[in-house]
């Protein structure tokens, strides 16, 4: 197979990583199979351990499953913010900024949760574990690709969001879909025209985060 270059999307490669964030405000317009299948080609370009290349991507279109995935995905998410989930306590704080910044979060996942069967694409990674326990080095030969996917889709306009919680349930997934027991689905990654408009992705600052030579000391 020869192994050639696409053409170019028509976007700097710093751009599509610094506005790649989550886009969960999604059109029902269809993506084009051929941009489909060059964001898919992006993605197998990702490191994997050894070059194992153990993954499969399965690119969800039926409306019928896509709604099957959606009755798995809104309930975990939901039960995130409730009680005893991870989020209700910040939801719920005292502390009025970090209380609104999660109700914002709170706001946009709940509207993904609702409308996830309107995705024209959902996308579920998969990775092959051989039926043993999953870890760090597993993630590792998976995420890299997932992350192309994201990079590739944001270059042709496409936002996504990389989500996870369906895992609490991935048995019914691998039903839904057939995904064999020796293969984890690593997220559930709904792609489609964004409804708002693409920014630049708020982080904690570098300096904050990255170190010269030693933890703790100044990058240069
Ligand atoms: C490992 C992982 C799991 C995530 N799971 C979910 C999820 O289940 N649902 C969801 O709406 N967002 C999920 N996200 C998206 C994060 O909430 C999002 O990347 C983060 O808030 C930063 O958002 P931003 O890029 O828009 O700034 C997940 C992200 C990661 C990296």
């Amino acid at each position: 197979m020869a192994e050639t270059l696409p053409p170019p999307a028509g976007i700097d490669v710093l751009e599509a990583m610094y506005t790649t964030r989550a886009m969960r405000r999604l059109k029902p317009d269809p993506i084009p199979a051929e941009t489909l299948r060059a964001i898919l080609d992006a993605a197998i370009r990702g490191p994997s351990g050894g070059n194992s290349q153990g993954w499969a991507f399965v690119a969800v279109q039926d409306p019928a499953l896509k709604l099957q995935l959606e009755e798995v995905y809104r309930p975990a998410l939901e039960a995130l913010f409730q009680p005893g989930g991870p989020y209700h306590k910040p939801l719920n704080s005292e502390d009025a900024e970090l209380a609104a910044r999660t109700r914002k979060m709170a706001d946009s996942a709940l509207h993904l949760a609702h409308h996830l069967h309107e995705a024209p694409v959902i996308i579920v990674p998969c990775v092959r574990t051989g039926g043993r326990p999953t870890d760090i080095s597993t993630g590792s030969s998976i995420y890299p690709a997932v992350q192309n996917l994201m990079i590739a889709a944001r270059a042709f306009g496409i936002g996504s969001t990389l989500t996870t919680v369906h895992r609490m349930r991935q048995d019914d997934v691998r039903a839904a879909l057939g995904i064999p027991a020796d293969y984890e689905t690593a997220a559930l990654i709904p792609l489609g025209y964004p409804r708002g408009r693409w920014g630049v992705a708020a982080r904690r600052p570098v300096e904050e985060v990255a170190f010269g030579d030693r933890w703790g000391e100044p990058l240069p």
